[in-house]
């Protein structure tokens, strides 16, 4: 039978599997304004609060780091993995994506890394060769949401990888979108919101919002005019800035990455490092000066993280009032 194109594209978007309706795509092709650092932190948040609160069933999240850097993977959860080698057989030849598991508690990852570089070249082909990238990621992961069926996937991307990015943007229900309060970053997401709006035309992706990065909660007055903007921005699209915002905080972001921590383990750390502290002094005698925790291999540069993790689990709140919003709204999955 042959489709005309409108047919062509109904049949697609029903086509669109079930098992990836709680699919975020975090996205934003300028680098360095907190995908991957949103990506983790939210997830652990998510994850976390399934494992501390016995009154919520589960709710294991899934991460998948489609970046060829990897940051989520190697520096927020200081997993190894294959570097992105399963992710890039899954897209060349369909092959089952594989998962590490519980690499904490509630928390699964698809790995990313370098091998993902090669998605460009791929793809560049993929018309000729008969590859359809899309199709063979749709069905990986379709597979592996069917088998573990995690309340929440969130996917990490990369900067600037266009092809790999289109086609996240044809897989991924839901989007948001990260951005600093520069120029430079704002056109990032003006960018993106026309990338979107042509994935739309093949795809039920839905933009839930865009969530500013790294700003100072005490500049309330500029706050409020980037948010504006945002929104003037997005004006159209049906979605608007987050109100939570994520504050800068350099010392606790050194130490997320050095230590390989999420928000909320370091907000322990640092408890449990004050304690140790104390401890040593007590042991010690009071004249003599402790020389910090020996027990941690790095040293930890945060004071107080908690005011970060607390930014961290409001979005996360936010995120899942939002998709549960478009969910009630008849959505088109
Ligand atoms: N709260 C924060 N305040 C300031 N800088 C941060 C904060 N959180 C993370 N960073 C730093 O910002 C940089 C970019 O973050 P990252 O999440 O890697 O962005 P992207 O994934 O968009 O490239 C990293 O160097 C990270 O350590
Ligand atoms: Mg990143």
């Amino acid at each position: 039978m042959v489709l005309g194109k409108a047919e062509q594209m109904e049949a697609e978007q029903r086509a669109y599997p079930a098992a990836l309706r709680r699919t975020v795509l975090v996205a934003n092709q300028k680098g360095g304004v907190g995908k991957s650092s949103i990506t983790s932190a939210v997830a652990g948040m998510v994850a976390r609060a399934a494992d501390s609160s016995a009154g919520i069933s589960e709710r294991r999240v899934l991460i998948v780091d489609a970046d060829p850097q990897g940051n989520a993977t190697f520096s927020d959860l200081g997993v190894q993995g294959d570097k992105g080698r399963s992710f890039m057989t899954t897209l060349q030849y369909g092959e089952p994506l594989e998962v590490v598991r519980d690499v904490r508690p509630g928390l699964d990852l698809i790995a990313g890394g370098p091998m993902l570089a090669q998605v460009g070249g791929l793809t560049a082909t993929a018309a000729n060769s008969g590859i359809d990238v899309v199709a063979n990621l749709m069905n990986g992961l379709a597979a592996v949401c069917a088998e573990l069926n995690p309340f929440l996937v969130l996917i990490d991307s990369g900067p600037g990888d266009a092809p790999l990015l289109d086609a996240l943007l044809r897989i991924a229900r839901f989007l948001i979108v990260p951005t600093r309060d520069d120029d430079a970053s704002l056109s990032g997401v003006e960018l993106l919101a026309l990338r979107y709006l042509r994935a739309r035309q093949a795809s039920p992706i839905e933009l839930l919002g865009v969530v500013l990065f790294d700003v100072n909660p005490r500049a309330t007055a500029r706050n409020a005019q980037v948010i504006a903007d945002l929104d003037a921005l997005l004006d159209g699209s049906g979605a608007t800035a987050f109100p939570t915002m994520i504050r800068s905080d350099r010392a606790a972001a050194l130490d997320l990455r050095a230590a390989h921590l999420l928000p909320g383990e370091l907000v322990e750390a640092t408890r449990n490092a004050g304690k140790e502290r104390l401890a040593r002094l007590r042991r010690n005698g009071r004249h003599r000066v402790a020389s910090g925790p020996d027990d941690l291999d790095v040293r930890l540069w945060s004071r107080d993280p908690a005011p970060l993790a607390n930014d961290y689990q409001d979005l996360a709140k936010e995120l899942l009032r939002r998709i549960a919003a478009a969910e009630q709204n008849g959505s088109p999955v």
